[in-house]
């Protein structure tokens, strides 16, 4: 997995560093093209000139070449980069990674990865355990770095304990088996659009018309279509729910015509959207600009006025690519659905009734037939909703990713 593959090896200052040395052979063995980044106190521990024998390429520390002034671009490293991986990961190298500190180039480099980041720390057990390191490797956890854990052993102060760099075999296995589940992703390519929640149309500052959407069955689509490797645009409603996957880029909005522009402002970049939002159909003609005084008003007749379809409009500049809406009915449901495939131009809708106990709002679970433009109806028992969401995406996707319309 890893032949033909541009890594960068970050190198910090701590005693793993020999091991570095066998790391970087054992990724040169398997194929790929190592260009060394060591920190001023990594080259205490180990030469760059063994570095560079065994690399190929020079080694880069410092900004800039001293006698020549040449700057070492980390923004060209990052672009160049399949993967990073720093080892070791000294305390100080990890804190600095999780907040930011750029002051020396392994640093830079790494806020100009674009592609994924490994980190193997290493040093002694009571730094490793200090609340201060637990704290920053769950931030760069967070920040969508794998963490290859350090092993328990004796250690460079003689103390037995946990703190040691993994072994450098461990460490290519590791970013092997990423690469390999990466490459078997099959929304890897794919960026996809998807609506959530509920919209709220205000009445006045203080009121609103909107639904019982909690977002959960979108949510689930927006995670599980991240897991199989695509970039989630996921624009939703007001909605009590969060994220943890960096590949879905989330924009909450209130009214349908705020979703509706956010929709407008990434549907060009989009290979496919599903919109599952319970969007308000209508909003008052007028906002209250202060609260509304039933004591002035007596009896009060709202009127409302249309709002924009957002899945029609979205679809209208469809052009090849997949577009999948959500009907939720309370009668009539087949024939319902089957309408609003045409209407809102839609390869697939995902019916859902009101009639079945299992599915609905705020539910966990959700009960649906898939109905595809060419007629075909697929049914599925009751679900978690997270298992309702790949019961679509396998659907509405084939298996290679590509959107099956295009088949
Ligand atoms: O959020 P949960 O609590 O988990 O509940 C999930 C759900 C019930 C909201 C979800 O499964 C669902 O059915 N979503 C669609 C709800 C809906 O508004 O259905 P509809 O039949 O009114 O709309 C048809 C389609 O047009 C939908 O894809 C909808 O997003 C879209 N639409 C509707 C109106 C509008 N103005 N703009 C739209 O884009």
């Amino acid at each position: 997995m890893l032949k033909g593959k541009h890594i960068i090896l970050g190198i910090s200052g701590g005693i793993a560093a020999f091991k570095s040395v066998y790391l970087l052979r054992l990724l040169v063995k398997a194929g790929a093209e190592v260009q060394v980044v060591i920190t001023p106190n990594g080259k205490e521990f180990i030469t760059p000139v063994t570095l560079s024998s065994l690399s190929g390429r020079p080694v880069i520390s410092e900004f800039f070449t001293a006698n020549t002034g040449e700057w070492h671009s980390h923004v060209d490293l990052g672009l160049w980069a399949d993967a990073m991986i720093v080892a070791p990961a000294t305390a100080s190298t990890i804190a600095k990674m999780a907040n930011g500190v750029a002051d020396n180039m392994l640093i830079t480099t790494y806020l100009s990865a674009k592609e994924q980041v490994f980190v193997a720390p290493a040093m002694d057990l009571d730094m490793y355990r200090h609340q201060s390191t637990v704290r920053n490797l769950n931030t760069l956890h967070a920040d969508g770095v794998e963490i290859i854990e350090a092993t328990s052993g004796e250690l460079a102060s003689h103390l037995i304990g946990k703190g040691r760099m993994a072994e450098p075999e461990e460490i290519v296995r590791r970013m092997e088996a990423w690469f390999e589940n990466e490459a078997c992703k099959p929304l890897k390519g794919e960026r996809i659009l998807i609506t959530a929640g509920p919209t709220y149309e205000n009445i006045d500052p203080v009121r609103f018309i909107g639904n019982y959407s909690s977002g959960k069955m979108g949510f689930a689509l927006a995670e599980e279509a991240a897991r199989r490797g695509a970039e989630v645009e996921l624009v939703c409603g007001p909605v009590n729910l969060t994220t943890t996957a960096t590949n879905i880029h989330r924009t909450d909005v209130r009214s349908a015509a705020e979703m509706l522009s956010a929709c407008e402002k990434c549907w060009n970049d989009c290979t496919a959207a599903i919109f599952c939002a319970a969007v308000s159909d209508y909003t008052p003609e007028t906002c209250a600009d202060t609260k509304i005084k039933r004591e002035k008003l007596g009896e009060m007749t709202l009127k409302l006025v249309k709002n924009p379809d957002i899945a029609a409009t979205i679809s209208k500049n469809k052009k090849d690519r997949l577009c999948v809406g959500f009907a939720l009915e309370t009668d009539n449901g087949m024939e319902n659905a089957t309408d609003k495939i045409i209407r809102k131009n839609l390869d697939w809708i995902v019916l859902n009734s009101l009639q079945d106990k299992e599915a609905g709002f705020a539910k966990d679970t959700n009960k649906v037939t898939l109905i595809s433009k060419d007629g075909r109806h697929i049914p599925f028992p009751a679900k978690s909703k997270k298992d309702v969401a790949a019961d679509i995406l396998d659907t509405v996707f084939n298996k290679d990713g590509r959107c099956s319309q295009t088949q």
